[in-house]
């Protein structure tokens, strides 16, 4: 038999393709590879005969997309010989930079808004040793100070406004066109700071590259000339579409907003560090934005799971919530190929995911006779 290849992480795969020399010390927890899921059991996509898939990057090591970002920001902090790094963040970010800082041995200072942010991801901070300070304000006031702080003090910031966070995010669009031989004719994702759509527009910008040509606008490594194309892999890109919650839509009210409010906390963002970016990705692709109700994307969460088994942070589910509602509007021609990435994974949030199960927790005696009727009072026919 052939043993597989222990796969290593993102940097070793796509080191052609990263800012890396081969003496860089690469700081790796195995993060990508994540699965590219079809999704089997929604009706609508049945019925449209869409090709539906999500890129389940809960499945990351620290259970979000951000841990692709932080492999290559604190890869690249300790070649410069940083102690120390900080990010503000709604969460997710915090824990990335928390287990990223403790597996290289530096310190993370990591600002959280007061009281905003989901048990999970506190949890993982507090446990991977990051010092925490919580602002009493939202993720934009904890931007500005960290952005502040950075000219006061020797510390790396590893916020997305750090490009190699986009260079490391940038490859899970390399892993969905080796894995469907092509780009998807729409791509959907949750918009916060709008970092990751950026960055997924560069990968599926550097796969479409022709030599000579500057791959993206939005590509902050390019010097108008990617440097990383070695060959054409894809002749179409996708269509971005990005998704909002309605209570923190700053790209659907054209302008930024003061008092951003959602239940998905992680985006629970009213100032995007990559506003002008995002606008590029739009133009350029062709796609669009959009915004759902906190209703409407605790109701796709739940779909995901009772249908799929598939469990991710409503943050998460909003790229799916938004794409459904384009299909029923018939906006997705027939056979097309969409992709969803959810972001996230639920464990995140336990909170947000029990306030809404209705499921019901049936308490039972010790008893055979209990447990059995339980069971046959609620076979599904
Ligand atoms: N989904 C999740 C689960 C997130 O945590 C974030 C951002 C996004 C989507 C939005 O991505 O900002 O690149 O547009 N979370 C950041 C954080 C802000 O601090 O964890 P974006």
């Amino acid at each position: 038999m052939t043993f597989r290849t222990r796969y290593t992480g993102l940097i070793e795969t796509y080191r052609d393709r990263l800012p890396v020399s081969d003496s860089t010390r690469i700081i790796s927890l195995g993060e990508g590879n994540t699965p590219l899921i079809k999704l089997n059991n929604i009706s609508e996509l049945q019925d449209e005969q869409i090709n539906f898939y999500v890129k389940y990057e809960g499945l990351n090591p620290t259970g979000s997309f951000k841990d692709r970002g932080m492999t290559m920001a604190v890869t690249k902090a300790v070649e410069d010989g940083a102690k120390a790094i900080i990010c503000a963040s709604t969460g997710n970010t915090s824990a990335a930079a928390a287990a990223y800082a403790a597996r290289a041995g530096i310190t993370a200072f990591v600002l959280i808004p007061d009281g905003k942010i989901a048990q999970g991801k506190l949890a993982q901070a507090m446990m991977e040793g990051a010092v925490v300070l919580q602002v009493k304000g939202n993720f934009d006031d904890g931007m500005r100070l960290v952005k502040e702080i950075a000219n006061e003090a020797p510390v790396t910031v590893v916020n997305s406004i750090n490009p190699y966070r986009l260079q490391g995010q940038k490859t899970a669009a390399f892993e969905i066109v080796e894995e469907l031989g092509y780009a998807p004719d729409f791509h959907y994702l949750p918009v916060g700071n709008a970092g990751n759509i950026t960055a997924y527009w560069i990968g599926y910008s550097e796969y479409a590259c022709i030599k000579g040509e500057q791959a993206t606008a939005a590509c902050t490594h390019c010097n108008n000339v990617c440097p990383y194309i070695n060959e054409q892999i894809i002749t179409a890109r996708p269509k971005m579409v990005g998704y909002q919650a309605s209570g923190s839509a700053p790209f659907m009210r054209g302008e930024m907003i003061d008092k951003p409010e959602t239940v998905a906390t992680a985006i629970r963002i009213g100032y995007p560090q990559s506003w002008d970016y995002a606008w590029i990705v739009r133009e350029e692709s062709g796609g669009w934005f959009d915004e759902c109700d906190d209703s409407e994307i605790l109701a796709t969460q739940k779909l995901l799971a009772e249908k799929e088994g598939i469990f991710c942070e409503p943050a998460s589910a909003i790229s799916v919530a938004g794409a459904l509602r384009d299909i029923n509007l018939g906006k997705i021609p027939k056979n097309s190929c969409v992709v969803c990435t959810l972001t996230g994974h639920g464990l995140k949030d336990p909170d947000t995911a029990i306030k809404q199960s209705t499921a019901p927790v049936i308490r039972v005696d010790a008893k055979l006779s209990q447990v059995k009727s339980a069971i046959l009072e609620n076979m599904i026919e």
